[in-house]
Formats: structure tokens, C-alpha cells, sequence
């Protein structure tokens, strides 16, 4: 079992529940993608719309790092970017209000926060019940929180993973719609299992917005 966890980069367990890829919906869900850096994330879930393997469309990206590398992604694809900079309001509340402003604009049905460093308040969880999904780097609800990768290594647990959950005001709390395990190795470093995290993260993310999108419109 050791030697074939050495040699596999992605051995992986994924949550049975996994099965749904193809959203069980009419119309293509219309999606709106909050990021705030990378957004490799983003490109997959583009990536699964373009191959025909995710029922969807995304309206709008919104970020809050002037020069994220998402933005550029984006403009790629020809996706809408749109920067509300969160240095730019007092209160979370007000750039929650503004995001959801374009996230109607947009006329956006679901929320995926991919890599949204932001915590999120009401304002927005309000306008989108139920309708608000996260990824997160950790199998929850192990190392909520910031720096998940690197809380990990530090408690020394063999077995991480990532979690995709629906949003609720407590911080990486909601109910869990799917998750894959990925074994620390005893030389990863942060970056080492963050990219072997990533690799399942850009596998259920897809699979995970069909799955919660399926289970309300049926
Ligand atoms: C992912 O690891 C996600 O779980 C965490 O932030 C990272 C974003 O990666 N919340 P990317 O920007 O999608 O590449």
C-alpha cells in the first residue's frame, strides 16, 4: 500500500456521493465565480463547461486583488472580470452589498467562491441561500480557516484532502457536499501538498456544483 502511495502523485479517495457531473437541470446554471488570486479553480470549472461535461455558464468573475491572475484567465475566456477591491469599503457588509450588485447584474444563480479570501457576511448569504459553494483546502471540518495546507503539516495528520461545502455565516461550517483525501508524504512541503490538493480540488469542484445544483432543482 506505501509503495503504491510513493508512486501514484494523485492517489486519492474521493466521496461516494461524487457520482452527478452533468447538472440535472434545464437551462445551463448560470454561475458567478469570487476569487482572489490563482484561479486555477476558475479555469477548471470553464474548462468542464467548454468539454460539455458541466451544464453551466459563468456570468461574472468578481475579485479583490488588483492583478490577480484570474483576471487575466478570465479575459481569456472572455469572461466578465470585475474588481471590487475590499480595501475600498468600511465594512464587509458594504462590499458584500456591492458584490451581490453584480452578482444580479449578472443575473448569476449560483456562487462558487474559489480561492475568496474574504469572509463573507449575511449580506450576501441572504441574497443567495443556499445558493453560495466553497472550496476549501482541507477534509472538514479538519483546519478551517486560513493556512489549512500548512496546518496540516503542522499536526503531522497522513491524510488531508479538500472539502467543496455550501456557505454558511461560520467560517468553512456548511454542509458538506463532497470531498477527496490526498496523503501527506513525509518530505511535502506547503507547496508539494497544495498541488496535490489542487489536483483533486479542480476533480469534485465540477462534479460538486452539478451535484448541489441537481439536489435543488429536483
Ligand atoms: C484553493 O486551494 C482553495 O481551496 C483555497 O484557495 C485556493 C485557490 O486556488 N480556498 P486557485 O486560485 O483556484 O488556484
Amino acid at each position: 500500500m506505501l509503495d503504491s502511495l510513493a508512486t501514484d502523485p494523485t492517489p486519492s479517495l474521493i466521496s461516494p456521493d461524487m457520482l452527478p457531473y452533468q447538472s440535472r437541470t434545464t437551462g445551463p446554471l448560470k454561475l458567478g465565480v469570487l476569487a482572489s488570486g490563482n484561479g486555477s479553480n476558475f479555469e477548471i470549472m470553464i474548462e468542464a463547461i467548454a468539454s460539455g461535461q458541466l451544464h453551466a455558464q459563468v456570468q461574472v468573475v468578481i475579485y479583490n486583488n488588483p492583478g490577480a491572475k484570474v483576471a487575466a484567465r478570465a479575459e481569456r475566456w472572455g469572461v466578465p472580470a470585475i474588481l471590487l477591491n475590499h480595501r475600498e469599503y468600511d465594512r464587509r457588509e458594504y462590499l458584500d452589498a456591492a458584490i451581490v450588485e453584480v452578482l444580479q447584474r449578472y443575473e448569476v444563480e449560483w456562487v462558487v467562491m474559489a480561492g475568496w479570501m474574504r469572509i463573507v457576511t449575511p449580506v450576501l448569504l441572504d441574497a443567495f441561500e443556499n445558493r453560495a459553494i466553497n472550496i476549501h483546502p482541507s477534509l472538514l471540518p479538519s483546519f478551517p480557516g486560513v493556512r489549512a495546507i500548512e496546518q496540516a503539516l503542522a499536526a503531522g495528520v497522513k491524510i488531508t484532502g479538500c472539502t467543496v461545502h455550501l456557505v454558511v455565516p461560520e467560517v468553512d461550517a456548511g454542509p458538506i457536499l463532497m470531498q477527496a483525501a490526498v496523503p501527506v508524504m513525509p518530505d511535502d512541503t506547503p507547496e508539494s501538498l497544495h498541488a496535490r490538493v489542487q489536483v483533486m480540488e479542480h476533480r469534485i469542484l465540477p462534479r460538486a456544483i452539478a451535484l448541489a445544483a441537481s439536489r435543488t432543482s429536483s
